[in-house]
């Protein structure tokens, strides 16, 4: 374990800090996988933030330097850094959120199901911990394959018996952070005021960006629309095809997953109104999860929103994802019963 800051001094600047944020709850968040390439800047990240009082960075490597770079910036949340197994307890325990970039990336050539043999396992491991440790955490979920992923967490906690559907969240921000950005470049409107639902999955063709929800409203040509559509499903291929053997997305990721961690926080803080898409348990289509828009609150999920209407084109979308969804969901859920 390693403590960043263990002085009394610190722990005097702490408390005079907490003294003067009284209003803000305290809140430990876990990040499972925080020495690689989405954990560290998503440790960065969730370090800016005001919301987390504790910072907890696990991984089977590396955490006490990055615990001891980051630990050093001036923000409110404690940092430590536990590394390997035997430390996942205490990583764990009194988290509210946690959240898991821990897996193998893709290279070049792979789609991410190809990524389930080593991943599976992986998450398998980390959530009957989440289960021991802190089973009233939110969890929000990275790792690939997420469609796949989050139905092997939900069986995991299941048979812990604590399974509660409205904290488990799969991480599909980096899609619609894509969606809005290319969207903006095609429909020339600032990118800070577009908002673009994404529904599905998050796996090429899942992935379903509603682009005839898109605010700010422009005129664009059906063709333009399918370019989108593409290029958003195929988003993350493009940033593994140019990281050539590198990696997949870790910076856009970390991003967005802090955007979606703090929407998680808020929610728990009980601020009213706070919507985001996720791939949660759904009853909106016939598939058990499902991207939708979600509205969260103090437990977590507190309604997941209708899809609103869809043009032809997204309905043609919806019915083409749903063989490819339901495959992965099975795949899980088969895995996590072996
Ligand atoms: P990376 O290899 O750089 O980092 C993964 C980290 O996980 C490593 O530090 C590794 O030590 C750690 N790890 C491995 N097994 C672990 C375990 N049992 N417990 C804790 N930590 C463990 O990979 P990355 O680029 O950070 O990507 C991580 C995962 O996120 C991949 O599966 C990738 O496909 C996925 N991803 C998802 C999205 C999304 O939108 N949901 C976006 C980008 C990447
Ligand atoms: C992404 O969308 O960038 C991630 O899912 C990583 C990948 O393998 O594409």
């Amino acid at each position: 374990i390693v403590r960043s800051s263990s002085s009394a001094k610190q722990s005097l600047l702490r408390r005079s800090f907490s003294s003067s944020s009284s209003s803000v709850p305290e809140r430990k968040v876990a990040i499972l996988g925080a020495a690689g390439g989405i954990g560290q800047p998503l440790a960065l990240l969730m370090k800016l933030n005001p919301l987390v009082s504790s910072l907890s960075l696990f991984d089977i490597a590396n955490t006490p330097g990055v615990a001891a770079d980051v630990g050093h910036i001036n923000t409110r949340s404690e940092v430590v850094g536990y590394m390997g197994d035997d430390e996942l307890a205490k990583a764990l325990e009194g988290a509210d959120l946690v959240i898991i970039p821990a897996g193998v990336p893709r290279k070049p050539g792979m789609t991410r199901d190809d990524l389930f043999n080593i991943n599976a396992g992986i998450v398998k491991n980390l959530c009957s911990a989440i289960a021991k440790y802190c089973p009233h955490a939110l969890v929000n979920m990275i790792s690939n394959p997420v469609n796949s992923t989050v139905p092997i967490a939900a069986e995991i906690f299941k048979k812990a018996g604590m399974y509660d559907e409205k904290k488990l969240f799969g991480v599909t921000t980096l899609d619609v952070v894509r969606a809005k950005t290319f969207y903006a470049g095609k429909a020339n409107v600032p990118v800070a005021e577009v908002n673009v639902p994404v529904i599905g999955g998050h796996a090429g063709v899942t992935i379903l960006p509603l682009f005839s929800q898109a605010t700010p409203q422009a005129n664009l040509s059906s063709d333009v629309l399918t370019a989108l559509t593409k290029r958003t499903q195929d988003g993350g291929t493009e940033v593994v095809e140019a990281k050539a053997g590198k990696g997949s997305a870790t910076l856009s990721m970390a991003y967005a997953g802090a955007l979606f961690a703090d929407a998680c926080l808020k929610g728990l803080n009980g601020v009213p109104d706070v919507v985001e898409c996720s791939y949660v348990q759904s009853t909106i289509t016939e598939l058990p999860f499902f991207a939708s828009k979600v509205r969260l609150g103090k437990n977590g999920v507190e309604e997941v929103l209708d899809l609103g209407p869809l043009s032809d084109f997204e309905k043609e979308g919806l019915e083409a994802l749903k063989p490819e969804l339901k495959s992965s969901i099975e795949k899980g859920v088969k895995f996590a019963n072996q």
